[in-house]
């Protein structure tokens, strides 16, 4: 590179031997494009997610959808990841599922940045947070969308007092570590992630 710089105009010269250092910790943005497709898959999965749970609900009640939520949650996101090829999760402020709902490092992060931008007046609907990092030398951009607990979950996220008939006995046999019930409406429940590479 030295041998290389030293027959190259100055601008250039020094436009190489920046270059190295720089793409190295680069902190590429994502197009908007790009956002708007994560932002789309997403959206896809709340709304799929939250259609077949209120279908549910009304055919089977809260105790009897738990299944529902059990598998079809899981199947949605693995199902988009299949066609995306991107990594889609949910995770909890509080978890329920503890193999698929504990937020890694990242995640961690960005559910503080979430709840603080929820306390600080963000609308819940739009509330989101995403970094590009650089991992394996190419840039990935990792995204969380919140989700805010409303009414109609408190009849599974609720206090004690509010959990549906059933529901507690339920969750004791399929959830035995499960630390998300007790939200108010409002709260932040937790938030869908993706990473994906730009
Ligand atoms: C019928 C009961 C029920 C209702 C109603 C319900 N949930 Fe859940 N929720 C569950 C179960 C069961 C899980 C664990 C799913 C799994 O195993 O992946 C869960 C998991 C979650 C998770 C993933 C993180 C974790 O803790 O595992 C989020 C986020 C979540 N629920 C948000 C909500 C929101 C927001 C609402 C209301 C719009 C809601 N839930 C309504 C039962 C319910």
């Amino acid at each position: 590179m030295r041998h290389l710089t030293r027959h190259l105009p100055p601008l250039m010269a020094a436009l190489a031997v920046a270059a190295v250092p720089v793409s190295a910790f680069a902190q590429q943005a994502a197009s908007p494009e790009q956002m708007q497709a994560t932002r789309a898959v997403t959206g896809e999965l709340l709304k799929t997610l939250s259609g077949k749970l209120q279908a549910s609900m009304k055919e089977n009640g809260p105790a009897g959808s738990i299944t529902v939520c059990k598998t079809i949650a899981p199947e949605i996101a693995m199902g988009l990841a299949d066609k995306t090829g991107w990594k889609i999760t949910r995770v909890g402020t509080r978890v329920r599922n503890i193999d698929m709902g504990t937020p890694n490092v990242w995640q961690h992060k960005a559910l503080g940045h979430l709840n603080a931008d929820l306390k600080s007046g963000a609308k819940p609907e739009t509330l989101e947070w995403s970094e590009v990092v650089t991992e394996n030398g190419k840039p990935t951009l990792h995204y969380a969308k919140a989700i805010v607990l409303q009414t109609q979950c408190l009849a599974c996220h609720g206090t004690t007092a509010q959990l549906a008939p059933g529901v507690a006995d339920k969750l004791k046999t399929d959830y035995p570590h499960d630390a998300a019930t007790g939200y108010a409406p409002g709260q932040l429940r937790g938030a869908v992630v993706i990473s994906r590479p730009l």
